[in-house]
């Protein structure tokens, strides 16, 4: 297939073009490097000429921290939605949109938010199209992942409150497999939680993770939430995930069953294994399948 990517440069981007490319699809990236940028692209006329030729397209571009110049609503919605149109418009077979587990109707984020309009916008155009909510991506190159990664090898170990807030981390191959069985896949227009198979505390996570790095168990410093959301207001302009509006959506949670994931992909999601902290998605897909 003629794949048009959005977002190829970024950590899910890639990881799609690297499994398809190898699969035999032909893919188009799009991204900020290739002149593509959704803050102008709003309009469905401005992505017809892209559509020529086209089978299928995967909108992966996103952001997890707005600021004056990268604003929610052209990144998450408005760009994505004139997508979405110049698809239906062009007949495009095949749309497969990158949302996150929680844009749905408990959604309160200005991030949630901005997701679930697009997605909702993509299933009136579409009905055969695909919503993939991934919870936290683990693997190789995830700007996540190696946050925590370095969060979790520090001497003492700063904790969110009690840190049991549940998490229920997926691997980017789980991610990948998801998207190329949604190119193939005889049961169209389905939105699915990409969730991994268990569900683990913010605690243990960070403990599993530096258990990975080979480091002893760490000493751990639990924070009053409250300070922890005190301390966000200022650091929220010094790393992109330290955001308010993350933090509540941590300490809301978000649990969704794996079973529709695993009878999509026809085996369940992967198991938690310290080296798949470092692996990326083609590497994982191959050593699961030695
Ligand atoms: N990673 C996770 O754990 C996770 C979990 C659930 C959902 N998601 C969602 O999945 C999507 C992708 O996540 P990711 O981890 O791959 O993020 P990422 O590594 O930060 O990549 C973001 C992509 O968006 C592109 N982009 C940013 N601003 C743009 C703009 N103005 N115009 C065009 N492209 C732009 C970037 O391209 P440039 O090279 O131009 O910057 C990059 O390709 C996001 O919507 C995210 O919310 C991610």
């Amino acid at each position: 297939m003629n794949i048009l990517l959005t977002g190829a440069s970024g950590f899910i981007g890639r990881n799609i073009a690297a499994v398809l490319s190898q699969a035999g699809h032909r893919i188009v990236p799009l991204s900020r490097q290739t002149g593509i940028d959704f803050r102008h692209t709003t309009a469905p006329a401005n992505w017809l000429p892209s559509l020529r030729g086209i089978d299928a397209v995967i909108n992966s571009v996103g952001i997890i921290r707005e600021t004056r110049q990268q604003p929610f609503a052209p990144l998450h919605r408005d760009a994505p939605i004139a997508l979405f149109t110049a698809c239906a418009d062009a007949g495009i077979r095949r749309v497969i949109q990158i949302s996150a587990l929680g844009a749905d109707e408990t959604a309160f984020s200005a991030y949630h938010l901005s997701k679930r309009a697009a997605d909702e916008a993509l299933r009136a155009l579409d009905p055969d199209s695909f919503i993939l909510r991934p919870s936290l991506i683990y693997g190789r190159g995830g700007g996540s992942a190696e946050f925590f990664l370095r969060l979790a090898s520090w001497p003492v170990i700063p904790l969110i409150g009690d840190g049991q807030q549940a998490l229920q981390p997926v691997h980017i191959a789980d991610v990948v497999a998801c998207v190329r069985r949604c190119l193939d896949s005889p049961a169209p227009g389905q939105t699915i939680d990409i969730v991994g198979n268990k569900t683990v505390t913010f605690a243990a996570w960070l403990e599993r993770m530096r258990a990975a790095q080979g480091l002893g168990p760490g000493c751990t410093l639990p924070i009053p939430i409250h300070w922890v959301m005190s301390a966000f207001q200022y650091l929220r302009h010094v790393h992109p995930l330290c955001q308010p509006d993350n933090l509540r959506m941590l300490l809301k949670g978000y649990h969704a069953d794996p079973a529709p994931l695993a009878d999509f992909l026809g085996r369940a999601p992967l198991d938690f294994s310290p080296e798949f902290f470092f692996l990326d998605a083609q590497e994982a897909l191959s050593w699961t399948t030695r």
